[in-house]
Formats: structure tokens, C-alpha cells, sequence
């Protein structure tokens, strides 16, 4: 390429094609033919190994990548089994390719792309969701397929355009609810979804193979070893939560848009669903199907207690070991206990999707929240947690403010209520107090 040309003049070229460059006189036809060779991804020749790709279903194929490096999903979610990026190749009379991957993995996804289409030429790429962990190749699908129509909604092209300088008017397929695309056997028909996760998401619905292509919906955290099913696996027991935390964190904030689709859902023949990440679905769809119902309408999974505690001196974790106990001794089996400060808000924000009863237990900080309760309590609001039960407890050497501001903090939920007493302990808990957490134990089970 020549030395000249910028990155952004390269990529508006890169979606131009050569006739584009062409055109705007950035490169001239010859020119461009002299130097292709150069060019850092001619293609066959630079991926002709044999890719890591698996059949899903008739005609249509898994050419995702997972990646076992990566430490933070959006560079805040620790993920220590990894992340898959899936995108599938629909092979009919036209090809088609369902979403790309992140640009942490594109060489071994151009192998197995190169190595499913054998030759074929690409006649389209459906864009679903444009955030960068599944649209960072786009351009360089563009540059390797020149013929290729970009599928997408108008939302998803101007995204483009904003992450990639990607002009896609000469090439795009602008679709909008209930737009089919015949590929030859196959007719696939585009579903709204925005705001599952992003406002420009599209799903989109095989009729032949009854593939749901669902974006980021039904996604989890976790690189695929080989068993891309979800039946291939123990699900419930080794990736549940992994799925949980995935939904809760990524997408929970969004429920009501969730439970539209859902509703739309209902209306197709859906055979198998081909997430984003994680594993694809082809049995017992309807059992992830309602766990999805209940997350997206804040219902608690199972009668517990969640207990999240920010402690400095080890004097209000105290506080909470014994609530746990007096609990245990009313009968209550199902209780998780987290310290805020060691367990990533994440994990968290899981379990409080999960659990029906939450105690925050925190000390005051600065006139505040400690740190990282304050920061838990944020994110549970900013992911619209909502329907629960709660109960507080606060401590404070000459001025315990914990517990009012976390108590403000939680007024922003809808639908929770508030467990009585209140508990405040000065720098540690006494013998008199003892009654106090009998009493909110009692509370907490005659609420549960
Ligand atoms: Fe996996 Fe919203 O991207």
C-alpha cells in the first residue's frame, strides 16, 4: 500500500473497493494492481491452513475464535476461562457470513473463513451487532470480499462508519423488522432487538434450519473447548453462572427490551440459537429460555440470602458472620456471604440477580460508603436491579453515615423493601446487640 495514504483514507478505500480509490483518485487502478501483493492480508495465500471450523447444521457452519488471553471483557469483566466470538458462514446458492470477531483473534478467523468458503466468493455479511468485540474485521471483510453486501440496519451502518470510517452506502442492505433475504434454500428473516445490548441490534432467523443468530442474547462468559453445544457439556452445573454473570452484567440493565424480544421470539419455529459468545443451543431451549425470562423481569432465581459486606478492620464482617449464623440456626440453608472488596462487583451483581434477600453491610468511609460498597451499590442501580427484599447494616467509630446513604442508594430501585431493624454498630459489635440480629433474622425469614 502506498506510504501515503493515511489509515482512514485506507479504510474508507478498504469499504470503496478498488474502484472506489479509483475514483476519489486516492490510488490509481494500476497503481493499486502493482502493489496488492503487499497489501498486510492478501488473502489465500497468507490463510490457506485448514480452519478451526465445526458444522452447526445443515449449511451452516461455526468459524467463531475464543480467546484464553484476554483478562477483562469491555476491559472491566475479569473472564479467567476465556471468551468465544462467534460468527457462522451460511453456505447456499450465496453465501453469507453472520457477524465477525474481535480483533484480537481476526488471523485465525480469516483461516477458518478462507477455509469454509473453499474459494466460494462472499455475497453477504450480516451485521447484527455492532459492538467492536463482534465488528472489528468488518473492514477487512470488506477489503477480502469486494462483492460482499453488507446486511445491517441503518443504526449499524452509521456505527460503522463511527468505529471504522466504514461508508457502506455503495454496499448496504438496510433492513428493518420482518425484511427477509433469500440465499437460495434459505430465506432469513431480520428481528429488531435494539437495546439487547446496543440500539442498533438485529437478529436474525433461519426458516429452513429454525437458527436463531440471537446477537448478544443467550450469550455467556467462557472460551468453547470443542463442544460448541451446550448440550455437550454439564450446562447447569459448570457454566450456569458463568451465563448468569454474563447476562446480569452485559445485558441486565436491559430487561424490558429483553422481554420484547422474547415476546417476538415466541412467534418463530426456533430450533437452535446462535449466540454471540458461548454455546450454541440445539436441545432444551426452553429451559435457558426461561431462565432468560426471569433475569429480564428482575425475578429471583431462588429463595436465599445474599450477604455483601465491606469490612476494614474485620469488625463489621463480624457483624454479618453471626447474622449468617443465626440464620442458619431459623432454618435458611441457601446463604452466599462476599466481601466487597475481594470479589469482583460482577460476581456480585450475579448473585443479586439470583438471590430473592440482599444485606449490605458496610463501613463509613470519608463521611461515605466504603469504597467498594459504594461502588456495588452503583452498579446494582445503574442494572436496574429491581423486586427484592433488603436489609442493612452499618458501621461507624464516631459517625456511622453508611447506612442512611446506602439506604438513599437503594430508595432507587423499584419495587424492594427494606427489612427493619436497621443495624448500626459503633466500631464493633456489643452483647447488647446481639437481640438486634436476632431480631433482623427474624425479620429476614418471615420475609422470605
Ligand atoms: Fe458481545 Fe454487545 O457485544
Amino acid at each position: 500500500m502506498s506510504k501515503e495514504i493515511g489509515r482512514r483514507d485506507f479504510l474508507k478505500a478498504a469499504v470503496a473497493g478498488a474502484a472506489g480509490l479509483a475514483a476519489t483518485g486516492v490510488l490509481g487502478g494500476a497503481a493499486f494492481a502493482d502493489e496488492k501483493d503487499a497489501m498486510p492480508f492478501e488473502g489465500k495465500k497468507k490463510f490457506a491452513g485448514i480452519g478451526s471450523v465445526r458444522e452447526v447444521t445443515d449449511d451452516i457452519y461455526y468459524v467463531g475464535v475464543s480467546d484464553r488471553r484476554i483478562q477483562l471483557f469491555e476491559n472491566v469483566y475479569p473472564i479467567p476461562r476465556g471468551v468465544a466470538y462467534n460468527s457462522y458462514v451460511i453456505l447456499d446458492e450465496k453465501t453469507a457470513l453472520v457477524d465477525t470477531v474481535d480483533r484480537s483473534v481476526t488471523g485465525q478467523f480469516f483461516e477458518n473463513l478462507t477455509a469454509v468458503l473453499d474459494g466460494r466468493e462472499l455475497d453477504y455479511l450480516i451485521v447484527n451487532h455492532m459492538e467492536p468485540d463482534h465488528s472489528s474485521a468488518i473492514s477487512e471483510v470488506l477489503v477480502r470480499y469486494p462483492n460482499a453486501k453488507v446486511v445491517c440496519t441503518m443504526a449499524a451502518s452509521l456505527i460503522l462508519n463511527q468505529f471504522f470510517a466504514c461508508d457502506i452506502s455503495d454496499r448496504g442492505i438496510f433492513v428493518r423488522e420482518g425484511d427477509t433475504l433469500n440465499l437460495g434454500r434459505h430465506t432469513l428473516t431480520f428481528v429488531q432487538a435494539p437495546m439487547v445490548h446496543w440500539p442498533e441490534v438485529m437478529m436474525t432467523f433461519d426458516d429452513v434450519s429454525g437458527v436463531l443468530f440471537s446477537a448478544d442474547a443467550f450469550g455467556s462468559f467462557g472460551a468453547l473447548n470443542g463442544n460448541l453445544f451446550a448440550d455437550e457439556v454439564d450446562f447447569e452445573k459448570d457454566w450456569l453462572p458463568d451465563a448468569r454473570r454474563y447476562y446480569c452484567n452485559i445485558v441486565g440493565k436491559y430487561g424490558p427490551q429483553v422481554q420484547a424480544v422474547l415476546k417476538k421470539a415466541a412467534g418463530l419455529e426456533i430450533a437452535r440459537i446462535c449466540p454471540l459468545h458461548g454455546f450454541i443451543w440445539r436441545q432444551n431451549l426452553g429451559w435457558f429460555i426461561e431462565k432468560y425470562a426471569q433475569w429480564a423481569a428482575y425475578e429471583a432465581e431462588e429463595k436465599g440470602v445474599l450477604i455483601a459486606y465491606g469490612s476494614i478492620y474485620g469488625h463489621t464482617q463480624n457483624a454479618v458472620e453471626i447474622l449468617a449464623l443465626k440464620l442458619a440456626e431459623r432454618g435458611v440453608k441457601n446463604i452466599k456471604m462476599h466481601d466487597v472488596s475481594v470479589t469482583h462487583a460482577s460476581y456480585i451483581v450475579a448473585d443479586a440477580f439470583k438471590f430473592g434477600t440482599l444485606v449490605f453491610a458496610a463501613a463509613t468511609y470519608n463521611g461515605g460508603i466504603f469504597t467498594p460498597m459504594d461502588n456495588l451499590l452503583r452498579d446494582l442501580t445503574a442494572h436496574n436491579l429491581q423486586n427484592r427484599r433488603m436489609a442493612t447494616l452499618d458501621n461507624g467509630t464516631w459517625a456511622a453515615l453508611a447506612g442512611k446513604q446506602m439506604r438513599e442508594e437503594i430508595a432507587k430501585w423499584k419495587n424492594c423493601t427494606v427489612i427493619e431493624p436497621q443495624i448500626s454498630i459503633k466500631s464493633a459489635l456489643t452483647d447488647a446487640q446481639q437481640s438486634d440480629l436476632d431480631a433482623l433474622a427474624d425479620a429476614i425469614v418471615a420475609q422470605m
